[in-house]
């Protein structure tokens, strides 16, 4: 199998690469929902036209191997429900999710990503699994934890959560290595 697949099934789940065609299951299902955007790096969409200019440059990134984003759905042929986003830089891979309000609570981003985990450290030069979140996400940090991943300290100052505040946040790293 050729890595990143465009295609990943698991038990409950269909990921695939996200597309333009994408645009109104974001925008309609979190793209401006502040309870979901909060502890993201991106401003809430103002219209479905921000979901378009996101979607654009999440296939330029995949084109130019920068970074692979999957919509997570529950059929073969549904609208999208959460995302999950992968990124590889040398031996690491960096993760990072996000799932509609209506689908919380059912393990679903735990099933998704430690698929993607699992297929990148079978990998034969990725040796890192990594994510972080904001030091407020419980919710996120469960997510990590339910993997199996391990809490490795506080990163300070990391990253801008905009939802959040100006101001560089702290946040929790957590990794999976083999
Ligand atoms: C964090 C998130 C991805 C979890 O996805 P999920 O598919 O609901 O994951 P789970 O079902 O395993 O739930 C994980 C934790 O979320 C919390 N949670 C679940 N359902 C919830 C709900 N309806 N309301 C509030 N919190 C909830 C619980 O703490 C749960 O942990 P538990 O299973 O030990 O009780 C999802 O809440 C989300 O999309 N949040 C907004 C985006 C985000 O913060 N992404 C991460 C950026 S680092």
């Amino acid at each position: 199998m050729s890595f990143p697949p465009a295609k990943i099934e698991s038990s409950r789940l269909f990921l695939r690469r996200a597309q333009l065609r994408d645009a109104s299951a974001i925008f309609d299902g979190y793209g401006h929902d502040a309870e979901v955007i909060r502890y993201l790096s991106w401003h809430s969409h103002q219209s479905i036209k921000d979901t378009r200019d996101y979607l654009r440059q999440v296939k330029e990134d995949w084109d130019q191997g920068k970074s692979y984003t999957y919509a997570i759905c529950l059929e073969k042929d549904s609208p999208l429900i959460g995302m999950v986003m992968m990124r590889v830089r040398d031996e690491r891979a960096t993760f990072g999710y996000a799932m509609g309000r209506n689908y919380w609570g059912k393990g679903y981003v735990p099933e998704a990503l430690s698929t993607l985990i699992d297929l990148a450290l079978a990998q034969p030069d990725i040796w890192r699994a990594e994510a972080y979140c904001d030091v407020e996400n419980i919710s996120s940090a469960r997510v990590m934890e339910k993997v199996g991943m391990t809490y490795e300290g506080v990163l300070r100052r990391w990253t801008r959560h905009p939802n959040v505040s100006d101001a560089p946040r702290d946040c929790l790293m957590y990794s999976k290595v083999k």
